[in-house]
């Protein structure tokens, strides 16, 4: 009987085994990641190829909202100068400055309350010009960020694309240095961030995003 069962077993087991391995890459507990998925089955369905998810440019997308020190207001007027990329950062990163790629495209939105990645994703591409970015056949790759404050709102979502190669640009040596992690999430490093501590997430997301009351619902999409 047990010689029967075993080779049933282990049959069951595999798939099961390959879907956590599978979930492994991409965490399920990094609304940044749950974004860059939502951009990629989004790109397929029309018919656009899906992007990579670079872990260096994840990291300066947050450093991208970071700039703008919590100042909601001001998502749609300004943005950091072009020689933050190498002067913060990529160093902040740990990303080596000779890597940089050109970005081929960005989306940036900021909301005084947390929403969830799906969300997200509507109040990013919310108009022609936000689509033309989204699917953009000029892109190879993406990172993707959020992040609160300290209290923990308003919540920034930043996207960057670009045409760099995926494995040599933006390239991160060893791991991406801690204070540039937290508060919030970046895409493709499999950090499970979610959790107050971060200041990504708030306990009550889900009724936070049901609320909805969407104070500064400025989202903007500008093309370089
Ligand atoms: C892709 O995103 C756009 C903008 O949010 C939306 O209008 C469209 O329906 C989405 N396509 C698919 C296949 O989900
Ligand atoms: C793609 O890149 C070309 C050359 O830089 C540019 O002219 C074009 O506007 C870009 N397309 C989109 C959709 O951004």
């Amino acid at each position: 009987m047990a010689m029967f069962a075993r080779p049933l077993l282990a049959a069951l087991l595999l798939p099961a085994f390959l879907l956590s391995a599978a979930s492994a890459a991409d965490s399920k507990n990094n609304p940044a990641d749950q974004l860059v998925t939502l951009i990629n089955s989004n790109r397929t369905a029309s018919k656009a190829s899906t992007v990579s998810d670079n872990q260096g440019l994840g990291c300066i997308a947050l450093q991208y909202i970071k700039a703008y020190e919590g100042q909601c207001d001001q998502v749609d007027e300004k943005k950091p100068m072009e020689s933050s990329f190498t002067d913060t950062f990529a160093p902040t990163c740990g990303v080596q400055a000779t890597t940089l790629s050109k970005i081929t495209g960005r989306l940036v939105g900021c909301q005084s309350k947390y929403v969830s990645p799906a969300e997200a994703f509507d109040i990013l591409v919310n108009d022609a010009k936000g689509l033309q970015i989204l699917h953009s056949k000029n892109h190879t790759e993406v990172g993707a960020a959020v992040s609160g404050t300290d209290r923990g709102g308003p919540y920034f979502w930043c996207v960057l694309f670009s045409d760099g190669k995926p494995t040599t640009s933006f390239k991160v040596d060893g791991e991406v240095p801690k204070t540039a992690i937290h508060p919030g999430c970046f895409s493709g490093n499999n950090d499970d961030c979610m959790g107050p501590t971060n200041g990504a997430i708030s306990i009550n997301a889900g009724a936070l995003s049901l609320v909805g009351a969407l104070l500064f619902a400025v989202a903007c999409a500008f093309a370089l």
